[in-house]
């Protein structure tokens, strides 16, 4: 299954609740909240050039608050669910005690290592070559694939770049699949309330789970909507369902023409 909404998760959420829809996994990179706590953001041109205002170039990192989506997320996830969500350091905290009132009890703090942070704007700075996710865990029978064996707790994989980046703060894709392999089973749910290009999706199908998407702007909903297919593995289009069954009234020559 592959369901894929366009708008804003705060009222999407409450429609999949209605409808009775229950993940396996939460999996979710929500805006971070970077440039609204920052105020406007500017570089410098040159050596000593003039201070430019940059912050359009931010617009998709706009506020939404833990408190308005995760417990609206939560009535669309299992009584054994794992929840992992992508979050700026300062938000640990918050995020922790609300997942908490959720009913999450372990919680673990990992990390994507990135080995080609961002430059900073004057290139004098200390590189930020971390992002921080939590995984939190509910219920004895939550998903946790030990089949794939071993896992450090921190994904080393480079941040995508140039032509091969379709959204502004893209994940990987390496990132994303250890997170589903490692948390999920075939077959499972994986819930993306903040979907972007639909890099959760890819990796959800890849391996062949389900996957519930939303995202509230149309052209990273259709860049969502375009990539996940893709990434079908080949035998499902070869399940009963997709094979034609001659009619009774043609002949098996008829439909060979
Ligand atoms: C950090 S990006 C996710 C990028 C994604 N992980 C990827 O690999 O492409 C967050 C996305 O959430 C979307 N978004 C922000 N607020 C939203 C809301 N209230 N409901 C649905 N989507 C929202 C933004 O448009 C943006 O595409």
């Amino acid at each position: 299954m592959i369901d894929l909404h366009k708008g804003d998760c705060r009222n999407i959420l409450p429609q999949l609740n209605r409808r009775g829809i229950k993940a396996d996994l939460l999996l979710t990179d929500p805006p971070y909240n970077i440039s609204n706590e920052a105020g406007v953001i500017t570089r410098r041109g040159g050596k000593f050039g003039k201070t430019t205002d940059i912050s359009p170039k931010f617009e998709f990192d706009h506020k939404i608050e833990p408190e308005e989506w995760i417990p609206l997320a939560s009535k669309v996830l299992k009584e054994n669910a794992v929840a992992v969500i992508f979050l700026a350091v300062q938000q640990v905290p918050a995020v922790m005690a609300l997942l908490k009132s959720e009913g999450f009890e372990k919680i673990y703090l990992s990390a994507w290592v990135k080995p080609n942070p961002t430059p900073q704007a004057r290139k004098r700075k200390w590189c930020t070559g971390l992002e921080h996710f939590v995984i939190a865990t509910r219920g004895e029978k939550y998903h946790y694939n030990w089949k794939e064996g071993h896992h450090t707790g921190y994904i080393i994989t480079p941040a995508v770049s140039g032509k091969k980046r379709v959204h502004e703060t893209q994940k990987p894709l390496k990132l994303m699949t250890d997170i589903v392999r490692w948390w999920s089973f075939p077959g499972d749910i994986v819930l993306d309330p903040f979907m972007g290009s639909g890099t959760s999706g890819v990796a959800a199908v890849k391996y062949r789970r389900g996957f519930i998407g939303v995202e509230e702007k149309l052209k990273h909903y259709n860049t969502a909507k375009r990539r996940i297919p893709i990434y079908l593995p080949l035998d499902f289009f070869m399940q009963d369902s997709f094979v034609q069954e001659p009619a009774k009234n043609k002949t098996l020559d008829s439909f060979q023409q």
